[in-house]
């Protein structure tokens, strides 16, 4: 139930979608300047991540709207950690969660950075162990032994299982999480996964990258990463990193933080049915043993296909005119475009608890096509934040620069696909929403 006086304060439909009409491209915010060598500095190229943050975009967020100093900054959607990364890298809290065991992993091993001197013994220590991999037994997880024969070949997969054994025998965790990004990171490009694809697809005619040399040739990246990454963050962080860094694998509606006390929260959350974390990031599920249930793991995911509520209510009447249009259309897409708003709503009423008054929350988002019909995200987004008690802010229109963009979506079906597989072109407009808690 909405009260009154809350009721007063939201803006009706038509005057919300006006809004974003009239809205001009602020080019402050599109950071075409930017090459990838900036936009993957520090930790940054740690992990490949589909419809990441560029990191320029968080820090201008956080140096527009947090306190210069003691700031506590969320993400519920963290991903491979741009959010969380940015705000230790200023010397701040970071908080936040995902559903998605691998981009805990990354998002950890990119938030700690590492004396270099220790990191350097120890990347020299362990690439002297895998010059000796031959009596070493594979660790092969053998519940996904049918997935991993699919997707590797068997001297590959040999060879990787060694790596892995070698890994696990990591006494010290921040270094064994560092070569497990860097092993998940080349999982990829050693398997017959088509190159370029972010669906699922088998090139049988695919050369697999030979591990060790992939694997060496990360580290090294990783490695240079880290070092910028350590030069830069301040003292009091370093010291203890764990007392500023708030993490975990789970939901986005359930922070790790108490009630008003959070500063600034800068997210980008799933979108409808586009990409399918869960099997995008398969390879890395079954190396690390990640989950014993695929499918009920993929329910977890906002955003996925196959969900739907039957005794939940959508708020936003954007949401509602979207869902009875496409209902006439696809029933099955309709219902679960409606979830997918139920569940965003129930992230702002989260996003509503763990903030301060005088606290924002940023999210970004663009708006898509689905079935033929305007998804219209962002619009749907701003009136969600009302209903969860924010006031409508500032919203910020941005470009996304061609060689920034990470994909071209269907139109048909809003997945995102590589350029050869999709009919039209992503959308090159998207929108930070923000909201004040006053
Ligand atoms: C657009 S990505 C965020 C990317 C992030 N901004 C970054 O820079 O890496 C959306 C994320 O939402 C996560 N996600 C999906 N459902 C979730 C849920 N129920 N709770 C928390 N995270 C979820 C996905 O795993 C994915 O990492």
């Amino acid at each position: 139930m909405i009260n009154t006086k809350l009721r007063k304060n939201i803006k009706g439909k038509e005057e919300i979608i006006n809004l974003f009409k009239e809205k001009k491209i602020d080019k402050d915010w599109s950071f075409a300047q930017y090459k990838p060598s900036d936009t993957g500095k520090w930790t940054h190229s740690y992990h490949r991540y589909p419809a990441k943050f560029i990191p320029q975009l968080v820090e201008k967020l956080i140096d527009e709207y947090a306190p210069k100093v003691g700031a506590s900054i969320n993400d519920p959607f963290m991903g491979c950690g741009t959010t969380i990364v940015s705000a230790i890298s200023k010397g701040f809290k970071a908080s936040g969660t995902d559903i998605n065991k691998i981009a805990y992993l990354i998002t950890k091993a990119k938030s700690i950075p590492i004396e270099p001197d220790h990191l350097d013994k120890e990347i020299k220590r362990f690439l002297d162990k895998l010059q000796f991999l031959g009596n070493v037994k594979p660790l092969i997880p053998q519940k996904h032994l049918n997935r991993i024969n699919y997707w590797f070949t068997e001297d590959i997969r040999e060879e990787l299982g060694k790596i892995l054994r070698v890994i696990y025998d990591t006494d010290n965790e921040v270094i064994r999480d560092f070569f497990l990004v860097a092993f998940s990171h080349i999982l990829k490009s050693c398997s017959i996964w088509l190159q370029g694809s972010t669906k699922p697809t088998r090139d049988l005619n695919k050369i697999p990258s030979k591990p060790y040399i992939a694997l060496k040739r990360h580290l090294m990246k990783m490695q240079k990463g880290n070092n910028n990454f350590y030069n830069i963050v301040p003292e009091h962080i370093k010291k203890d990193v764990n007392r500023y860094l708030n993490i975990k694998i789970g939901d986005a509606r359930k922070q790790p933080v108490p009630d008003n006390s959070v500063d600034l929260i800068i997210s980008s959350s799933p979108y409808v049915t586009s990409y399918e974390y869960a099997d995008l990031h398969q390879l890395s599920t079954i190396w690390l043993d990640l989950t014993d249930d695929l499918v009920n793991y993929k329910k977890g995911f906002i955003g996925t296909s196959y969900k739907k509520y039957e005794n939940k209510r959508l708020k936003s009447t954007i949401a509602i005119d979207i869902v009875n249009e496409i209902y006439k259309k696809d029933k099955k897409t309709a219902k679960e475009i409606e979830a997918f708003f139920i569940d965003m709503e129930e992230v702002f009423d989260e996003s509503f608890r763990i903030l301060k008054p005088g606290g924002r929350c940023c999210y970004v988002i663009g708006d898509t096509k689905l079935k033929g019909i305007d998804v219209l995200n962002a619009e749907v987004f701003a009136e969600s934040l009302h209903y969860s008690g924010f006031k409508l802010d500032r919203i910020i229109k941005r470009e996304i620069p061609s060689k920034i963009l990470p994909q071209k979506r269907d139109e048909k079906t809003g997945r995102f696909a590589n350029s050869k597989e999709a009919n039209t072109e992503a959308y090159p407009i998207e929108y930070i929403v923000i909201g004040l808690k006053e």
